[in-house]
């Protein structure tokens, strides 16, 4: 199979969807790799370097898209990509759909399957291609809130930590999954006074004997939330019902509950954002302020450190992509059935119940969906 990976175009963005040990394994396949130029530039990767294990650079991303069957990414494609893609093109990327109807209908239209790394799952229900970056935005969720907190940069003036003889600050984390436990973990070491809040009580459980009593765990009901407000400094919104919109836990009404300069963090932006008062931001202009409250909604928190996230990304992404291109999609999905959910568009249609019903766009099974495709070709 022709496997092509275009340079990443999302603002801010300078992750790389395979790096050289990936183009090795996939020429070692009898694949054939098509790199656009530069595309490794961000996570300092050289064309060299990728042209050493076996892959052709090739000078934009149009040559790319033209002569790729797979085409891998990090990013929702954004529209002159989607305008490159065609019927017979399989996209492997993050597409995070259901709060973005335009996205999810340009996918459609452009015929091509599209399979989105974050409803991917394992044996157990779990999001094995959501969960490196999940890590890695985890840990940068506690930094830039730790931050932002700082006076200068709009904060209320707290240190995490506090010194001896002033107290620490409380850090609320609202989802204790891959996200929160990352984002609780680093604000433990910071010594931050931290409570994490969820809804599922076995995982509750998991955290409690994770943080063996550095953290609080406390079921998410609304009032438990609203209790906690009055206290918090740092907020980390971290909460996803797999696949679709994100629910909101804190509402605007809410926010004239907290100190004045408190920091929220909405890491479930990507989702849509679990505070109603969230909207996209980017790294080059991460906040904004809302009735008083800093807000940081970056979308993309992993691509602030390509290296690290890059490489974290790949080693979870290269089987599924060895998978992809040595079976082919129908084979792949035979073999690991967790598979299946990821596909969200397929033969113009969506696939995945979530997308639909986030975007109002139509649901089709999936197998019926693929014997559209089959009966096309
Ligand atoms: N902004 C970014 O750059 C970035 C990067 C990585 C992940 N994310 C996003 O972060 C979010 C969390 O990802 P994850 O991997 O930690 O997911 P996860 O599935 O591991 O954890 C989510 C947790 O939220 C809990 N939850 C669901 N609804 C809740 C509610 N109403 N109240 C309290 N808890 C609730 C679940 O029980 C679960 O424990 C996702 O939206 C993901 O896409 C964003």
């Amino acid at each position: 199979m022709k496997v092509g990976v275009p340079t990443e175009i999302k603002p801010d963005e300078y992750r790389v969807a395979l790096t050289p040990a990936g183009v090795r394994e996939l020429t070692e396949h009898g694949h054939e790799v098509l790199m656009q130029a530069g595309a490794g530039e961000g996570s300092a990767i050289t064309d060299a370097e990728y042209e050493a294990q076996g892959a052709r650079v090739l000078p934009d991303a149009a040559a790319v898209f033209g002569e790729a069957e797979m085409v891998l990414g990090v990013k929702e494609p954004q529209p002159p990509e989607v305008a490159m893609l065609r019927p017979d093109h399989l996209l492997f990327t993050y597409l995070h759909l259901a709060p973005a109807p335009a996205l999810t209908r340009g996918l459609c239209e452009s015929g091509a399957t599209c399979v989105a790394y974050e409803t991917v799952e394992d044996g157990r229900g779990r999001l094995p291609l959501l969960a490196p970056m999940s890590e890695v935005a985890g840990k940068i969720a506690t930094q830039a809130g730790a931050f932002m907190l700082e006076k200068p940069l709009g904060g209320r003036g707290v240190l995490l930590g506090g010194v001896p003889g002033v107290a620490a600050a409380n850090v609320m984390v609202i989802g204790g999954g891959v996200v929160g436990f990352n984002a609780a973990s680093i604000a433990i070491g910071m010594e931050a006074d931290v409570f994490v809040f969820d809804r599922n009580v076995d995982r509750l459980r998991e955290l409690d004997v994770a943080f063996a009593g550095r953290a609080s765990t406390v079921y998410s009901s609304v009032l438990a939330v609203e209790e906690m407000l009055p206290r918090v400094d740092l907020v980390i919104g971290a909460v996803l019902v797999h696949g679709a919109r994100a629910p909101y836990v804190i509402k605007r009404d809410q926010l004239s509950m907290m100190k004045r300069n408190a920091v929220l963090v909405d890491v479930s932006i990507d989702q849509g954002g679990c505070f109603e008062t969230s909207r996209p931001t980017t790294h080059s202009d991460p906040t904004y302020e809302v009735d008083g409250i800093t807000h940081y909604c970056v979308a993309n928190m992993p691509g602030a450190v390509p290296i690290t996230s890059t490489y974290a990304l790949t080693n979870a992404t290269l089987p599924y992509v060895l998978a992809l291109a040595d079976l082919g999609l129908e084979g792949a999905l035979v073999r690991d059935p967790g598979l299946r959910p990821g596909v969200n568009v397929a033969g113009g249609k969506v696939t995945y119940a979530p997308v639909a019903e986030g975007t109002g766009f139509e649901f089709t099974p999936l197998d019926q969906a693929l014997e559209g495709l089959v009966a096309s070709r």
